[in-house]
């Protein structure tokens, strides 16, 4: 198969995730079907589209007929069989637990045509792992969106262990056609490269909530002027939930001390997730949290979560996961709200300034995660 051979998507998961990569899919010509296990779901997802699509029209960034064609091109589903029997491209987004995107990925396998591919939106999860369920490991690829993933552009191809390079390159101009910034991911490796060059900022955030100081309020204000959406509000906007499982992930293949501390967890068990469930780390009952500039700490700044940043982003070079420092710049510049990659900003701000803000984070949270590398020391990456 061809990219171009590729008519009909289908979208498995109609959530924040799947309901916002299925609208790109519609916005980029393709015909498709949005499927969750309850009519409830698919309705939520629906009306999410519908909510974007009528944002792009009422400012003038869509045609009321562009609007009723690519609404047109979409059809609603329960049933998985019916979903994906004539799909040539699905992808998943289901929640993030390994045996149930194993059990969807073995219906999938059973349910699509032989011709398909089957590509997960996990956010961490091993793509080797999830193709081990299917009969064709080939034609499994990892395929990573951003939230909001409407407006995000990033798309991270993910080579699992078999991933052919056909797949991959299927996927890669899909992404392109759906008008998002690919990059390859070569090496299924925890977190692939977004993800994983945040995930150290992700535990000092939850380093900070366990010792109580600054307030996340008083931390975000800091860095309010700098961000188009400040840490903890991130945290709350991408999902409580979503932030511990990336952080009980990280813990198991990567180190313990990524464990998530009381502090975090405890938002969990009283169910306040954040933005889904109207509150979080801050109260969204009327829309996004009002940060207080008033209130900024002195105690940090931008530059120790860009000084985290490098740092990891450092590792992905000594791993292999990326080979070239310009691939993670491209990775991190589009995935997020930061128009520059972390080499890029470290060649701006100077190594060695950066390094200081790492120092200090280890000092007052003596980890081995936060410690600076060989690459970083050096300080002579230049993009
Ligand atoms: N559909 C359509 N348009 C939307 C929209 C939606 N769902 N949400 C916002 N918009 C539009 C707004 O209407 C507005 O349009 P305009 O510029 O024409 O007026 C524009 O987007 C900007 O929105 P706002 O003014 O409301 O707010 P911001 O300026 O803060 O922008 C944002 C919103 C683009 C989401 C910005 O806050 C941002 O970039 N945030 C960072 C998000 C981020 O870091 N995502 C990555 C998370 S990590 C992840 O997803 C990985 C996973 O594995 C967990």
């Amino acid at each position: 198969m061809k990219a171009e051979d590729v008519k009909k998507i289908a979208m498995i998961g109609a959530g924040d995730m799947g309901h916002g990569i299925a609208a790109c899919c519609l916005m980029g010509g393709y015909s498709v079907v949005l499927r969750d296990i309850d009519q409830k779901f698919v309705d939520r997802g629906m009306a999410g589209i519908k909510g974007s699509f009528d944002k792009f029209k009422a400012k003038g960034k869509m045609t009321p007929e562009a609007y009723d064609e690519a609404l047109a091109r979409l059809t609603p589903m329960v049933d998985l069989q019916e979903a994906v029997k004539d799909a040539d491209f699905v992808i998943e987004a289901v929640p993030e637990k390994l045996e149930l995107k194993k059990s969807v990925f073995a219906d999938l396998d059973k349910y699509a045509p032989k011709h398909a591919i089957l590509a997960s939106n996990t956010s961490n999860i091993s793509i080797t792992e999830i193709a081990s369920a299917t009969s064709r490991p080939d034609k499994v690829i990892g395929y990573h969106f951003f939230n909001p993933a409407i407006l995000m552009k990033l798309v991270e191809v993910i080579k699992g262990g078999k991933s052919s390079d056909e797949s991959i390159q299927i996927g890669y101009e899909i992404a392109k056609k759906i008008k998002k910034v690919p990059v390859i991911v070569k090496k299924d490796s925890p977190g692939f490269i977004y993800n994983r060059v945040n995930e150290p900022a992700g535990a000092f955030l939850d380093k900070i909530l366990e010792a109580g100081h600054p307030t996340p309020e008083e931390f975000d204000a800091a860095l309010k002027p700098f961000m188009p959406m400040t840490p903890f509000e991130l945290m709350d906007y991408v999902g409580i939930d979503i932030a511990v499982h990336g952080l009980e992930y990280f813990a198991q293949v990567l180190s313990p001390e990524y464990r998530p501390s009381a502090a975090l967890l405890s938002y969990m068990k009283s169910g306040n997730l954040g933005k889904k469930t109207g509150k979080g780390i801050f109260d969204w009952s009327q829309g996004r949290p009002q940060i207080d500039l008033t209130k900024a700490t002195k105690e940090y700044d931008i530059n120790h979560l860009i000084a985290l940043q490098v740092n990891e982003a450092t590792k992905l070079l000594e791993e292999g996961v990326a080979d070239d420092p310009k691939e993670i710049d491209l990775a991190m510049a589009n995935g997020g709200g930061s128009p520059f990659g972390p080499f890029a900003m470290a060649q701006g701000i100077g190594y060695n300034v950066l390094l200081a803000k790492l120092e200090e984070i280890h000092k007052k949270f003596p980890l081995e995660i936060f410690k600076a590398t060989k690459i970083m020391k050096e300080g002579n990456i230049k993009v």
